[in-house]
């Protein structure tokens, strides 16, 4: 049985990322979709819990699906939970850049493999961080994040003063 670890910050989950959990879901017997903290960005707009509970609500429909919240290192997390390996998606040769770079740290510090997924063109301009500049904006979210998503995030994310 394979099993692979999708982590991210998730801050919001959007359709890229289920764009790529539903194709993980598709090529692997189980998918962790892993809650991780990203150093890069130290200031996260939702709680662990809430980017763990939307996710859980995004991913209801997809039976070999689970989330969970790791803390510390990816390889860590690849370890505590069993998985085989880590699937990452592609939008940009930017990704591309810092993911091939992770991808090898990973793979030195633990063994840990690296799958990627081309993100599908209909998601390539989707960003958590334009998400969230958007909901802050008090902008529509209508497809970028899961429908039963949409007015949730848009009144956790809006800016209130
Ligand atoms: O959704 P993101 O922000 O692109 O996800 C990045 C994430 C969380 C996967 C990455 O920052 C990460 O792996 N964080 C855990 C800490 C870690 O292992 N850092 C070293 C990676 S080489």
């Amino acid at each position: 049985m394979r099993t692979v670890l999708y982590p991210g910050s998730f801050d919001p989950v959007t359709l890229g990322h289920m764009d790529i959990i539903g194709r993980a879901a598709t090529a692997f017997d189980r998918v962790i979709v892993g809650v991780l903290y990203n150093p890069d960005k130290p200031s996260g707009m939702l709680t662990t819990a809430q980017r763990v509970e939307c996710l859980r609500e995004a991913t209801a429909g997809l039976e070999n699906v689970r989330v969970a919240a790791f803390s510390g290192l990816l390889v860590d997390a690849v370890r505590a939970c069993g998985a085989d390996a880590v699937v990452r998606g592609l939008r940009t040769e930017g990704d591309c850049d810092v993911e091939m770079q992770m991808a090898r740290l990973n793979r030195q510090m633990g063994g840990v493999e690296t799958v990627f997924l081309a993100a599908s063109p209909a998601c390539m301009h989707i960003s958590a961080s334009m998400v969230r500049q958007i909901a802050t904006m008090n902008g529509s979210l209508r497809g970028l994040v899961p429908p039963s998503l949409e007015a949730r995030l848009e009144t956790l994310l809006r800016r209130t003063k």
